[in-house]
């Protein structure tokens, strides 16, 4: 069943490439230069007159969530917002009839998500779903949807569900820019073809594996680390830290890089090491810079950097590095020596990786 891993959630990280290969497939239509999804093509007036879209997630699809925002305003100039389900479901929340709401859930069962759809349902807004287990309360509950077709994922914490969810999300997006000419045709053909490039780049990130298992085992006794990313890359940074977490138990916290000064920097000191997404893209000089103001209070840095990086190399204790590609993708490669770094801390820490304490995989309570 595990296919030869010690855990599932090896074997899902490393599964990644063919899951997004599975997510693009009869979708990503590269030469013919188009994005195939029956779920938005059979709506695409809903989607187009929408004067907002309103995502509503919790945990790791929450994460996907944010950056899912940042795509679709960067790409297709659509006003995101991201609500965690359970506040959204307690706040009497504005909807409209013309909103869209995008709930994303791996499981399909989560029941706080579900509540916040049958909310935005009842205020007459399109519900479109984005999970993985097909047939799931949720993606019958919703108006329509796109599965991720990432196969099942056993272990708790979520690691190939977050980066097929993004590349739907991604997928739709462009779908939308393209229709709504929010993007160059030229544009829009080369985001099609790094997209095919991903699964390959995802390959070559898992190869750091026995590079970062050394980093793991530096830091594995450490009882708190920060995560720091921007951009399209925040998000990135908040689910490092949850993975973290959820299976070490070691106290993490992610933040936008630039919040740092105005709080958590008090924190750092020559015990604190502070996970930084520094890739060339993406305010690359304003991350370096936060770098050299961890380095100043002797904060230990290990940095995510584009092949080839020498500025962070510089002040880094460790870099991990990841290949280059465009911005907005970013998160897809980032993403993976986070997942690595918390899998082999919680195993050399002895801890239950695919089943950590007190989690389950799907929370269908309150
Ligand atoms: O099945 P869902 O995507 O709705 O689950 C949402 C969260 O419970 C889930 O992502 C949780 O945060 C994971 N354990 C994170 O790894």
């Amino acid at each position: 069943e595990k296919n030869g891993f010690d855990h599932f959630m090896l074997k899902e990280i490393y599964e990644q490439p063919s899951a997004i290969t599975d997510t693009y497939r009869g979708r990503l239509l590269v030469d013919d230069g188009i994005i195939r999804m029956a779920g938005v093509d059979d709506n695409l007036e809903r989607f187009l007159n929408a004067k907002r879209i309103v995502i509503v997630a919790c945990g790791t699809s929450w994460h996907a969530g944010l950056v899912a925002e940042y795509i679709f305003e960067d790409l297709a100039r659509i006003p995101v917002e991201v609500e965690y389900a359970s506040e959204f479901r307690y706040r009497n929340p504005i909807i409209n009839s013309d909103d869209v709401v995008i709930a994303i859930s791996q499981s399909g069962e989560t029941a706080d998500t579900m509540a916040a759809i049958k909310l935005a349902k009842e205020k007459g807004a399109f519900v479109f779903g984005v999970c993985n287990v097909v047939g799931s309360s949720i993606s019958r509950e919703t108006n329509a949807g796109a599965y991720t077709h990432a196969g099942p994922e056993i272990g708790v914490a979520s690691t190939k569900a977050f980066t097929t969810q993004i590349t739907v999300l991604t997928l739709i997006a462009l779908k939308l820019a393209k229709a709504k000419g929010s993007i160059s045709n030229t544009d829009f053909h080369m985001h099609l073809r790094e997209l095919e490039t991903i699964p390959g780049k995802i390959e070559i990130a898992l190869n750091s594996n026995e590079h970062i298992k050394k980093i793991a085992f530096k830091y594995k006794d450490v009882r708190n680390c920060l995560y720091l990313g921007r951009g399209f890359n925040f998000p990135v940074a908040l689910e490092g830290a949850l993975k973290l977490k959820e299976i070490s138990y070691i106290h993490a916290e992610g933040y936008p890089a630039a919040e740092m000064k105005h709080g958590p920097i008090a924190l750092i000191d020559e015990e604190m090491p502070v996970v930084v997404i520094a890739t060339r893209k993406g305010h690359y000089e304003k991350v370096v810079s936060n770098i050299q103001e961890i380095k100043s209070r002797q904060g230990k840095i290990i940095g995510i950097v584009t092949e080839g990086d020498t500025s962070v190399r510089d002040l880094a204790d460790f870099v991990i590095e990841v290949p280059d590609t465009i911005e907005a993708l970013t998160p897809l490669v980032t993403t993976i020596p986070l997942q690595l770094l918390s899998y082999h801390i919680a195993v050399m820490l002895g801890k239950n990786v695919d089943q950590p304490r007190n989690l389950a995989k799907s929370v269908t309570v309150e």
